[in-house]
């Protein structure tokens, strides 16, 4: 049995902070942003609202494009490194915004990797034939990690949502191969040193700013353009399938120029990526989703179309799919 997306949504929500609003803040420049990471804008969740909502909105749009009701999903599988809170998990939290009851609900931390990741654990688990509906979320706000004092970070990073839903598909349709990679190792590089179980809040903790995120931002580009071009170029080869015959490919929206890497590396042409890093910049999980989402909904995937998503965070981590795109807009 086959498994792959009856059903994509996204959301991000209305306030746009722009270059130039950072230029007030840190010392920074449009001109930099732009030449260094492709990036002009991004969306900054509302102060009242929490990743749950982000996602509870891309969820309904997801349902609502599948043609199912919300009553038929058997699992929600939440991608976040921005969870509502420590605990309980940001699935359950959907859950019950979406009016469901009585499904198993769970996150899932694989940072940027995680939507790639929970396609692949969802479609597993529909093509055991033990579930029928999957619904599988990427929701960050990653505006509540950010240390807006910090222009090597600040910059980078935006908030919003995407949803599928995984279901059996007929033919030769669905998500047919997956690859996923971690590297433990490389922990250091990207990560929140404080409000976990190594280092709980503390004022100490709040004044040194340890709640927000640190990055080697260089050494993680190098390694980023390498885990992604070489996840591109295995998930292809093991399929017997030319970089021709993608229909477009969907990269994590971290960098412009990590993106131009990747594709030169994997022998992939530009105008075979899907681009909108310049609206949103880094959205982690929820970046490949919501450019899948945008790629669907403009017509740029049409029913058959072989498309490629691949992505990388924290973690680090890895990931790379390829899917028979199986219905129309
Ligand atoms: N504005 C102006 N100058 C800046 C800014 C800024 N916003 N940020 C850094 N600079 C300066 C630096 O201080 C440095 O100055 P110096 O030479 O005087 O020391 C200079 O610009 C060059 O800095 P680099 O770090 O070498 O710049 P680089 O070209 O590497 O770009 C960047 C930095 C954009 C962060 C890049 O390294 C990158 O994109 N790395 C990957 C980031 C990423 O993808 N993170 C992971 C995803 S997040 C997740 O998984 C949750």
């Amino acid at each position: 049995m086959a498994a792959g997306i009856i059903g994509i949504g996204s959301y991000v929500p209305e306030k746009v902070l722009t270059n130039a609003d950072l230029e007030k803040i840190v010392d920074t420049s449009d001109d930099w942003i732009v030449s260094r990471t492709g990036i002009k804008e991004r969306r900054i969740c509302p102060e009242d609202k929490a990743a749950s909502d982000l996602g509870t909105s891309a969820a309904i749009r997801a349902i609502e494009d599948a043609g199912i009701s919300a009553d038929e999903i058997e699992m929600i599988i939440c991608a976040t490194i921005t969870p509502d809170m420590v605990f309980p998990s940001t699935a359950c939290i959907i859950q019950d915004k979406l009016g469901i009851v009585d499904i198993p609900c769970f996150d899932l931390s694989a940072a940027c990797s995680g939507f790639i990741y929970g396609l692949e654990i969802a479609r597993n688990l529909v093509e055991t034939g033990r579930y029928k509906n999957i619904l599988v979320v990427a929701a960050e706000c990653m505006s509540r990690v950010t240390d807006y004092t910090d222009r090597t970070t600040c910059v980078l990073l935006g908030d919003g949502a995407a949803a599928a839903i995984i279901s059996k598909i007929e033919g030769d349709f669905g998500i047919l191969d997956t690859y996923l990679g971690a590297a433990g190792k490389y922990s250091n590089l990207l990560y929140v040193p404080a409000g976990g179980s190594k280092m709980p809040a503390s004022h100490q903790t709040v004044e040194k700013r340890l709640h927000f995120m640190k990055m080697e931002g260089s050494t993680l580009f190098r390694i980023a353009v390498n885990a992604m071009s070489d996840s591109v170029k295995k998930i292809l080869e093991r399929n017997k399938i030319s970089p021709e015959d993608i229909a477009l490919f969907i990269p994590h929206q971290a960098n412009i120029r990590i993106i131009q890497g990747v594709a030169k590396l994997a022998g992939i042409p530009m105008e075979k990526v899907f681009l909108n890093i310049e609206k949103y910049g880094n959205m982690s999980a929820a970046s490949v989703g919501v450019a899948l989402d945008e790629a669907v909904k403009s017509g740029k995937i049409k029913k058959g179309d072989l498309i490629c998503m691949v992505s990388f965070g924290a973690g680090l981590t890895w990931a790379a799919n390829v899917i028979r795109w199986s219905k129309n807009g």
